[in-house]
């Protein structure tokens, strides 16, 4: 595979592709090998594609995913923002940013309209990469939105303003399927699932399945499920490649080629506060993460 690229290839200096290094959907079913092509170039900016990175199980790889998804589409050139809808605020801390600082986060755009999104935009080291951070109190906003017209619609309306300049802007989602989670699925076009390659993970995608059909019905017609990520994978253990089985049976057409394997390199990125890609340029978890970008944008997920 890694000839094909070597031959393939146009962009020398930017094609250090190594898909070689990476699980594949097909590879571990011994379906036939999929290659993803190098991105195409952008030649505008804006009109930005909004996915959701949610499931109802903490600890599935939703804030990482989002992390070093988000980084490698910037490295692809995207203008990318992430937000942080969880309230405890993973995704600042992982990129490094301490909520004990800030002069507002995504609560206060929730909950004051006279709030402008321009004002919390916050760069992240990655360049291309912009993020809205979370803080704790968000946790109050389901309640706090109760009382308010349109409260699927708040976050759709928070993120109006700058959908001419983003070309992707990822939402990472807190664990539960309530309604700030409902807000970020009625904002967007996609929903990327990162999925444990665990024993009865495919029950909790049967209800959230659920729920984007509501969202669907309800809110938001244009909702797509953009795709299911197998991530938390280990080569070495059978149930792994049993469970990546039953999930392409149940979503033909829906899984990731891409997979994201297990490995220690991802807790240490959190501690350094800086996706994969730059902790370690090199990894296989990188090279994971670049392959999703370029999946994503070849199936037309984003632009
Ligand atoms: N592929 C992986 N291999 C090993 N550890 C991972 C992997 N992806 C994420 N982690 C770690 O697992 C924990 C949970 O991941 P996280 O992305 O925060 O999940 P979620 O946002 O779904 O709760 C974190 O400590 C993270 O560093
Ligand atoms: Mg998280």
């Amino acid at each position: 595979m890694a000839k094909i690229y070597s031959e393939v290839s146009r962009f020398d200096a930017k094609s250090t592709n190594r898909d070689d290094e990476v699980a594949t959907t097909s590879g571990v079913l011994n379906l036939p090998t999929k290659i993803i092509p190098e991105a195409s170039e952008l030649t505008e900016h804006g009109n930005a594609i909004v996915i959701s990175v949610v499931n109802q199980k903490g600890g599935v790889g939703k804030t990482t995913t989002t992390i070093n998804l988000g980084a490698c589409l910037a490295e692809l050139g995207r203008r990318v923002l992430l937000i942080d809808f969880d309230p405890q605020h993973s995704l600042s801390v992982g990129l490094g940013i301490s909520t004990r600082k800030l002069d507002g986060s995504i609560y206060n755009l929730m909950m004051d309209e006279s709030t402008n999104i321009e004002d919390l935009l916050l760069k992240t080291s990655v360049p291309g990469m912009d993020m809205i951070p979370s803080h704790e109190d968000l946790a109050g906003a389901e309640g706090g939105l109760l009382n308010v017209i349109a409260r699927e619609k708040v976050l759709k309306r928070v993120l109006a303003p700058v959908l001419d300049f983003y070309d992707v802007i990822l939402i990472d989602c807190q664990p539960s399927l309530g309604l700030l989670t409902v807000n970020a699925l009625t904002a967007s076009q996609g929903v990327l699932v990162p999925l444990e390659c665990e024993y009865f993970a495919l029950r909790g995608v049967a209800l959230l399945d659920d729920i984007i059909g509501k969202v669907q019905k309800n809110t938001n017609p244009d909702l797509q499920l953009t795709g299911i990520l197998p991530t938390m994978f280990d080569r070495k253990t059978v149930h792994s490649r049993e469970v990546l089985e039953r999930i392409s049976q149940a979503f033909p057409e829906k899984v990731f080629d891409t997979i994201i394997s297990r490995t220690v390199r991802f807790p240490e990125t959190t501690v350094a506060g800086e996706p994969i890609t730059t902790y370690a340029s090199n990894s296989s978890g990188a090279s994971a993460y670049r392959r999703l970008a370029r999946e994503l944008i070849a199936m037309g997920g984003v632009r």
